[in-house]
């Protein structure tokens, strides 16, 4: 048995960078406290237990979940399934955690999978025919779906169909499969690298974006509550600051914080303390790390604040293009230190103050 493709071409990978970077990428984070992508002892129990499990304890992401409310309000009282999602943004932002939610508020079933483990057509396939009607299959890293998979997804996801081909040659037949109705929920964290056949059969397309300050707070405060922490609200703040916009990155600062107050012996974790853990991390109160500082230090004091090319900082910090472009530029330009221009990327008057720098329209008053 084999699956028809109509375009057979050799299988690309549709992300675009070859793997052996995105390793790198992933390498050169590995040790980093502020990194936004799971580390490897991050998806234990402990992890689990504190993921929220309901709408409810889903901090955040107002406009996200209010269509999300309609959505499922809508399906359900239909008696439909829920559309096809794709939900995009950084990483740690809470996709894998939305997609849980989704299915436990339909009241049905998910499967968690990821597009590099779907290589060949039959991981797909087994996948797709073991669903149950409503069932959510949830893969992650999208982007990096195989052109043969994607094209099995196209009937999968619009007529809840699988073509299949039988035989080989003259006598080859194609037959279709029925397959339940069920919700597909995407996830990515390059939405521009998704082919536009696949986007478009996607009925919700989400984008998560990073949390202010006052629900990472929040967020923080629950899981402290949850790791049986007891934490001021201050305390809360003080990480919540610096955990650049993501709720992985709070957490895993709360835990260090944590084991920093247990073996000080202290009672609870307040401002004072929280700082002065995060201090010995290397953490700065914006939530920058080495790699931060040095971009914007490059930007400014090498090409008097930019613009500069992405491929200049890229060799000025020891990074590749890749990293910085999904990791650090993403929250220097939501706290406003980094703008992007056709020219290159210009540090911003903000990040000449917070570095210590004066910025240049100030320097000019001074003429
Ligand atoms: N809105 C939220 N409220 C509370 N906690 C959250 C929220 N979003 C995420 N978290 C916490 O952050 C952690 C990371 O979230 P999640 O695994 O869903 O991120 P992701 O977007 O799927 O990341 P990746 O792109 O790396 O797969 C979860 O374990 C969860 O505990
Ligand atoms: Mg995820």
């Amino acid at each position: 048995m084999a699956i028809i493709s109509s375009k057979k071409q050799p299988h690309e990978p549709s992300g675009g960078q070859p793997k052996q970077h995105r390793e790198s990428a992933k390498a050169s984070l590995k040790e980093n406290i502020l990194q936004p992508e799971a580390a490897t002892d991050e998806q234990g129990k402990q992890e689990e237990s504190i993921r929220p499990q309901r709408f409810a304890d889903y901090i955040g992401q107002k406009d996200l979940k209010d269509v999300l409310d309609i959505a499922i309000k809508a399906a359900k009282s239909r008696g439909e399934v829920l559309d096809h999602l794709l939900l995009y943004g950084p990483p740690g932002l809470g996709k894998t955690t939305m997609a849980m939610i989704l299915a436990a508020e339909m009241g049905v079933n998910y499967k968690i999978t990821s597009a590099p483990a779907l290589e060949r057509p039959r991981d797909i396939v087994g996948l797709l025919v073991n669903l149950q009607p409503g069932d959510v299959l949830f893969i992650d890293e999208i982007h990096r779906l195989s052109r043969m998979t994607e094209e099995i997804l196209y009937p999968a996801m619009e007529d809840y169909r699988l073509d299949i081909s039988i035989g080989k040659g003259s006598s080859a037949r194609t037959r279709s499969i029925p397959l339940s109705k069920f919700t597909l929920v995407g996830a990515t964290t390059r939405v521009g690298a998704l082919t536009s056949p696949l986007r478009d059969r996607f009925g919700l397309v989400q984008k998560l974006r990073f949390y202010e300050v006052e629900e990472l707070s929040q967020i923080v405060l629950r899981s402290a509550q949850l790791l049986n922490t007891t934490i001021t609200e201050d305390g809360a703040k003080e990480i919540a600051k610096r955990a650049r916009g993501t709720p992985r990155v709070a957490n895993r600062l709360l835990k260090r914080v944590r084991d920093y107050a247990e073996v000080k012996s202290f009672a609870k974790i307040c401002a004072t303390v929280a700082a002065e853990a995060l201090h010995l991390f290397q953490v700065d109160p914006c939530g920058l790390d080495w790699t931060d500082r040095r971009m914007l230090t490059v930007i400014i004091e090498q090409f008097n604040g930019g613009p500069v090319g992405l491929e200049t900082i890229a060799a000025a910090t020891g990074e590749d293009t890749q990293t910085i472009e999904e990791v650090y530029e993403p929250y220097l330009m939501q706290i406003g230190y980094l703008s992007r221009t056709p020219r290159g990327r210009v540090a911003t008057a903000a990040a000449y103050k917070h570095m210590g720098f004066q910025p240049p329209n100030e320097q000019l008053s001074l003429l």
